[in-house]
């Protein structure tokens, strides 16, 4: 069992939404953070938030989709931290919309984030925790990496992506001290990307909340789990009915309500 107490862990996406829910998770096991976004003030508030833990905190205001400040970000923790111990790869953003009606830039710059981010990040990070013969990578990918939801086939594409590029590393570390993590949670209402549109997701499909993310998080470094489902059984059932057979996965998806519940949203008939 691995202990978060002391450890030193950049998390992106710490300014809004689920972010600062598993910052706060991970402070409270005693862990130090450094949290990384565009907004300065989001990563304030978090960084307010977590004092009361007493942990060390460090903000850095970046915007990943940019190579040479993902650079900056790394060099700017080590030299405050001296070491990252943890990289919690959980920035990320859906561009929701039929496919032809996005524009290249906006697809571009979901899979720069969603998918570029995490491996350059992990490109960066690597050297260090293989030298120091122990470092963990947690990635947050989606459910939508297994079922290939209508209308986020960018966002879809990026988080399957993510994990398949994870479960590849992982073996090819195997043996290094390394460990890696995929979470796959599925719609939260509460808080983060969906949560603006203000509808529920299919009930056959249900829901997860930003709480058991984070618990997953935690469980998936103390436990080291490879990958974590943060969902309702129906959804986990989707999944891999859509891994055995394509046919009768899209089929369920019709009748379980997601590419209605997926076209809606975007039609912003809600
Ligand atoms: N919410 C859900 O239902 C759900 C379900 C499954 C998986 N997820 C995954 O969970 C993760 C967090 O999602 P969320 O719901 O918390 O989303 P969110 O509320 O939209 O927050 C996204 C986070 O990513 C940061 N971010 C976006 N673009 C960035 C950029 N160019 N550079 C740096 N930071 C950037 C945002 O900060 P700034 O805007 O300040 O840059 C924010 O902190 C994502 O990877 C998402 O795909 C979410």
């Amino acid at each position: 069992m691995t202990t978060i107490h002391g450890k030193y862990i950049l998390l992106t996406g710490g300014s809004r939404g689920i972010g600062p829910v598993i910052a706060e998770a991970l402070a409270a096991r005693g862990a130090h953070l450094a949290l990384a976004a565009r907004s300065e003030e989001g990563l304030l508030a978090t960084a307010n938030q977590l004092s009361k833990f007493g942990t060390k905190t460090m903000i850095v205001a970046v915007d990943l989709s940019q190579a040479s400040e993902q650079m900056e970000l790394v060099e700017t923790v080590m030299n405050n931290f001296g070491r990252i111990d943890i990289l919690i790869n959980n920035a990320g953003l859906e561009t929701e919309g039929a496919y032809l009606d996005l524009s290249w830039e906006a697809i571009q710059k979901t899979v720069e984030v969603n998918l570029l981010a995490p491996m350059r990040l992990t490109h960066l990070v690597l050297p260090t925790m293989i030298a120091q013969k122990s470092g963990h990578i947690v990635n947050i990918a989606s459910v939508a990496a297994k079922i290939g939801a209508p209308y986020a086939a960018t966002y879809c594409a990026t988080k399957a992506g993510l994990a398949e590029w994870t479960r590849a590393l992982r073996l090819e570390l195997e043996g290094n001290g390394i460990h890696f993590s995929t979470i796959l949670p599925g719609y939260i209402n509460e808080v983060g990307m969906f949560a603006k549109f203000q509808i529920q997701s299919p009930s056959l499909i249900g829901s997860t909340n930003p709480d058991e993310v984070a618990r997953a998080v935690v469980k998936a470094i103390e436990k080291d789990k490879l990958e974590l489902f943060v969902n309702s059984s129906p959804a986990r059932m989707l999944s891999v009915a859509c891994e055995i057979s394509p046919a009768l996965g899209d089929w369920l998806k019709k009748i379980l309500g997601v590419v209605d519940f997926q076209r809606k949203k975007v039609e912003k008939k809600w």
